[in-house]
């Protein structure tokens, strides 16, 4: 079926009809404390207001799902996958399309690989975590300096790419649009979604371009060091909890599930 078949009226009634979405990071923000998660998706399922339930992720999609399985997780009515570069829609995992080829332009995988291939210090992650528009190494734990370096040599190379550092060891390339920040963006005007409506919530360095897009956003309380930076602006809440906790915390602090919401409109 085509982009413009069948299938995309029902995702465009389905999803053109919700008034929040929460779009989550997995790993350490949605899972990990399992009261907490179980508190937050009571919350989801008893919401007032139609919600978009996302989830936001390093992972690949099949680990995803089973991850989520694992956790007793509903399935997502959107799953942005591989650090951004993938987004797919449920019941049915149908992907997004039009976000590949949006990010496609000016990839080029073979020549990023071989320009990367003999710096000291990078290795690569095994081959299910390479995906069609992420490649992704290991770095010796904590060495800043090598995201610099890797970054001077895609410059010097012509190679426009999107550098991403997490949990101080992961070290993703990506498309120059892509990432979770410019997915959720893509989703936002897809569906038509104000982002002061969106919800995004994370704990490590891949979930710091969603939290700087114009969504709400919130840092749980067990958060890595490379998100402090983001401390004191706008629109990110700090949240005192960890894992889902935070996010329950940020439900309440937005009054995000209610239908006359507070610190909505200010909050940035
Ligand atoms: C997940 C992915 C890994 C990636 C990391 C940071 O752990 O499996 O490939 O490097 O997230 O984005
Ligand atoms: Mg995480």
């Amino acid at each position: 079926m085509t982009e413009h078949g069948r299938p995309d009226d029902e995702l465009r009634l389905r999803l053109g009809d919700m008034r929040r979405a929460l779009i989550t990071d997995i790993d350490n923000t949605l899972i990990g404390d399992p009261a907490a998660l179980e508190e937050l998706l009571g919350r989801l399922a008893d919401s007032e207001v139609p919600l978009c339930f996302g989830v936001a992720t390093g992972r690949h999609l099949e680990i995803t799902l089973e991850i989520l399985e694992e956790w007793s997780v509903p399935l997502p009515d959107v799953l942005v996958t591989a650090v951004g570069t993938e987004i797919y829609y449920g019941p049915d995992l149908r992907p997004d399309t039009g976000w590949s080829e949006k990010i496609a332009r000016q990839w080029a995988p073979e020549n990023i690989r071989g320009i990367l291939a003999d710096l000291p210090g990078l290795h690569p992650q095994p081959p299910e975590n390479q995906r069609a528009f992420k490649i992704s190494y290991i770095v010796p734990a904590g060495d800043v300096a090598i995201v610099r370096r890797v970054e001077a040599l895609l410059s010097d190379g012509d190679l426009p790419a999107s550098v991403i550092y997490s949990h101080g060891q992961f070290l993703d390339i990506l498309p120059v649009r892509a990432g979770k920040g410019a997915a959720i963006q893509y989703l936002a005007g897809r569906w038509t979604w104000p982002p002061e409506h969106i919800l995004v919530a994370g704990d490590s360095g891949n979930d710091a371009d969603m939290l700087l897009t114009e969504c709400l956003g919130v840092v749980v309380g067990n958060h890595s060091p490379e998100l402090e930076w983001l401390r004191g602006r706008p629109g990110i809440l700090f949240a005192p909890g960890k894992f889902a906790a935070g996010i329950n915390d940020a439900l309440d602090y937005y009054g995000f599930l209610h239908t006359e919401p507070r610190n909505l409109e200010d909050s940035r």
